[in-house]
């Protein structure tokens, strides 16, 4: 095994099923990690058909999530986190504006903004972020260490603090930035990232601010780092020839949502894998979100929110409409297009049959060049 991606997981193929939320769970996570790659519980209930909100309920249905995994296989695989970016109070005193810096000030909406500006700043955000407020992610780092998990998939702001953290409780740290911007990638390596996943427009999920493909996002992550750590690929990769066009633009892994929810192990409704077979790329439906844009499969909802987004609606109120994140676990636990949305990745055109995640990872890996394995 020389490739660096295999050997810091541990495993024989370095293909990683992506953190998905609710659609990740034991099944699907031991399936991958049974077939030679590496599967991901997502840090958003996964296994679960609700959202906890008590932290320390959450917290015991993850651990339960991550022993039920164990009963299923002996191979490894990770967790994912997304430390919350928390400001340092004194940090938020002083970045919001005006003479009266009453603690009423320092509301949600106040800290959102500062925290959007420091995302391009990571100097800043290395003095201003608190990482003493998030005992979820806390108790992630405690279950890892409980449960023997050896890596964790970093998705969101960077916090170099919070990669110390990971670090000294001996979890090596696979970083994704929501948004590969380069400056970024080149922080997270310095702040000591064993890896960088980089994600394309192309992708499922919560898409790159930048709007950027994966085949535009991948080579220039590979000139920011460097040959330092290896780069990952996420985004619209799905079979032997997406896995073959990331490997020959410097990938050394790939980072693989949509092919799997098309799996057998997926829990996603069967209305929904059906729709991933029937539709292609150019029929997925787009509209605005806070920050950037949602994808879904049509249906009664998402051409709603369509039409909303034509009219001139906001993003809040779009985003609103479709019942926030919830819309991910009615449309696609439930399969219910009238309350939900149907996020999928624009590789979708590839995916012809509903298959094992054992056949899919071997055919990822059929991509991927001998002397890159
Ligand atoms: C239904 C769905 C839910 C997702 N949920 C999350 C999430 O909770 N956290 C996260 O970091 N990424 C999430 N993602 C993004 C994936 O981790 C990954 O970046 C993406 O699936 C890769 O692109 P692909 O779907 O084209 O393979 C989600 C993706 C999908 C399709």
């Amino acid at each position: 095994m020389t490739n660096r991606v295999a050997q810091l997981l541990g495993v024989e193929k370095p293909i990683i099923q992506a953190s998905m939320a609710y659609l990740t769970d034991a099944k699907l996570v031991a399936a991958v990690s049974n077939a030679g790659g590496f599967g991901i519980l997502g840090s958003v209930a996964p296994g679960q058909d609700y959202y906890e909100a008590d932290v320390a309920k959450n917290l015991a249905l993850m651990q339960k999530e991550v022993q039920a995994t164990k009963d299923l296989t002996d191979k490894p695989f990770g967790l994912a986190v997304s430390p919350r970016p928390v400001l340092k109070r004194q940090a938020v005193t002083d970045a919001t504006s005006g003479a009266s810096q009453s603690e009423e000030k320092t509301k949600i909406s106040d800290i959102a903004k500062e925290v959007n500006k420091l995302k391009t700043d990571t100097a800043q955000a290395q003095r201003d972020y608190d990482t003493t407020q998030d005992p979820f992610t806390d108790g992630q780092i405690k279950i890892a260490q409980a449960e023997g998990i050896k890596v964790v998939l970093y998705s969101g702001t960077l916090i170099p603090a919070w990669i110390d953290k990971f670090h000294a409780a001996g979890l090596k740290v696979l970083f994704r930035p929501t948004t590969p911007y380069a400056p970024i990638i080149k922080d997270a390596v310095q702040a000591g990232a064993d890896a960088i996943v980089v994600t394309g427009f192309d992708e499922g999920g919560t898409v790159p601010v930048n709007v950027v493909g994966t085949f535009a996002a991948l080579p220039l992550a590979v000139q920011a780092v460097a040959g330092k750590v290896p780069v990952i690929a996420a985004g619209g990769i799905v079979d032997h020839t997406t896995a073959q066009a990331a490997f020959a633009l410097g990938a050394e892994g790939l980072y693989v949502g949509t092919a799997f929810l098309a799996s057998d192990e997926s829990r996603l409704a069967a209305n929904i894998k059906q729709a991933i077979i029937d539709y292609d790329a150019e029929e997925v439906l787009m509209f605005r979100a806070p920050n950037s844009y949602y994808r879904s499969l049509p249906g009664e909802l998402p051409n709603k929110l369509v039409a909303m987004d034509r009219d001139g609606k906001s993003a809040d109120e779009i985003w609103q409409a479709a019942g926030d994140y919830d819309a991910l676990r009615q449309g696609m636990l439930f399969g219910d297009l009238s309350k939900g949305i149907a996020s999928v990745g624009l590789g979708i055109s590839l995916i012809h049959e509903i298959k094992s995640s054992q056949a899919i990872v071997d055919d990822l890996y059929a991509g991927i060049p001998e002397n890159k394995r």
